[in-house]
């Protein structure tokens, strides 16, 4: 039988009547973060549905290797979640949801936003829906984006040779709460900030356990990177490829970067409190200690690699943010969770897993343990 019949078999029988244990559901779980959160599940012996339909390039592979790693655990649904029928039997024969299916790139939303906004806002309308009308009505997290915030042009940046970096210094200690105003700039920011607010207003209005997770940038190994998502592995595939690195601004805009193993560690405290963390909505990325340039993480690559990577600067693009970072205080406070993977070794370990992916002898690389700054 193959994965794909068994995960009919769970959405045949969705009283739960004949599934040994109601899988995990996954959507946009053949994707980058769905790939890891899958595989961390199934090697704790969950189940999980794989609800993909494979848009994204290079996510087959994920797929492939997710069903040879763990041919028990996983199930696959190859369908979109535009399509009701297929979402609804999906929550119906789960016991929990992790919606991160989404068009993903501020770029393609530009050029086609009815799509983004489908497939984003009304997509996740969709799996609320097959939620709040179902029996058992599982628990959801959510992966909304720092992009809600907008560009925050407000905020008064200082400007060094790498990086900016905000004159008040209790910013760069701390970074942005949950407080900060809502402010949706690009199609992308709109149609992820409507889901965002939709799964809020599910838990207040419906009583659902639903979760929203507004993440900086997240990297690690099954990150298909290319220039419109996903920069850090798209600048370190750029570097094994020896290719010239097209940075759009002047390079020193900031971001908080978290390894992805420390965002499953996140959704693994979620998924055991979903009473606790419902209806709440959480800043979650690397934090302060775990900030970086462009500027700085191509330096970092160039040191991996043994090689300065070449660069050339292009106009900025829309709604880039010169300066984000995350406070992710709140739901440390509540659940604990802190990063643990610091930049150095994160991109270190990133670097390791393209490199095999590129059929490339890695260098060994020595993970230093100090911050980038
Ligand atoms: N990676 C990051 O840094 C980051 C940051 C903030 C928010 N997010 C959010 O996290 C989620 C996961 O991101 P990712 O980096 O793993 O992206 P990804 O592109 O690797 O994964 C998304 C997956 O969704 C699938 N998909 C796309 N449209 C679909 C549809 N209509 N129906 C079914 N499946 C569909 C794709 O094939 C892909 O496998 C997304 O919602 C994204 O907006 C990611």
């Amino acid at each position: 039988m193959t994965n794909v019949n068994r995960s009919d078999m769970f959405i045949s029988h969705d009283t739960g009547a004949y599934a040994p244990q109601k899988p995990v559901l996954i959507t946009g779980g053949a994707g980058f973060i769905g790939t890891n959160l899958a595989a961390r599940l199934a090697s704790l012996g969950q189940q999980v549905l794989v609800f993909d339909n494979l848009s994204r390039a290079g996510v087959e592979k994920n797929l492939n290797w997710l069903t040879t790693t763990f041919p028990q655990q996983i199930h696959i649904k190859i369908a979109d979640v535009r399509n009701k029928v297929a979402i609804t039997g999906a929550v119906d024969a789960s016991s929990m949801v992790f919606h991160f299916a989404a068009q993903v790139a501020v770029t393609t939303s530009i050029d086609t936003p009815m799509r983004d906004f489908e497939v984003n806002a009304g997509g996740t309308l969709n799996v609320l829906e097959a939620i709040r009308t179902s029996r058992h009505r599982p628990a959801i997290v959510y992966t909304s984006t720092n992009k809600v915030y907008g560009q925050m042009e407000d905020l008064a940046l200082a400007v060094s040779d790498n990086r900016y970096e905000p004159i008040d210094s209790s910013i760069s200690a701390s970074g942005f709460d949950e407080s900060r105003t809502l402010d949706f700039y690009s199609p992308y920011g709109c149609s992820k900030g409507c889901a965002d607010q939709y799964v809020l207003d599910y838990a207040r209005t419906y009583d659902i356990r639903a979760t929203v997770l507004r993440m900086s940038c997240i990297y690690g190994p099954h990150q298909h990177g290319n220039e419109d998502q996903g920069w850090v592995a798209h600048f370190i595939k750029q570097a094994l490829e020896d290719n010239r690195l097209t940075i759009y601004g002047d390079g020193k805009q900031v971001r908080d970067i978290l390894f992805v193993d420390d965002l499953v560690n996140a959704f693994l405290l979620m998924q055991s409190q979903t009473e606790v963390v419902g209806g709440k909505v959480f800043n979650i990325g690397g934090g302060p200690s775990n900030t970086v340039s462009l500027l700085e993480l191509t330096d970092m690559i160039g040191q991996i690699v043994g090689k300065k990577m070449s660069l050339r600067f292009e106009d900025w693009r829309k709604g880039d943010q010169k300066y984000y970072v995350s406070n992710t205080s709140k739901f440390s406070n509540l659940t604990g969770w802190q990063p643990r993977t610091n930049t150095n070794k994160g991109v270190g370990l990133l670097y390791e897993w393209l490199a095999g992916e590129h059929k490339i002898k890695a260098h060994r690389v020595q993970f230093q343990e100090a911050q980038v700054r």
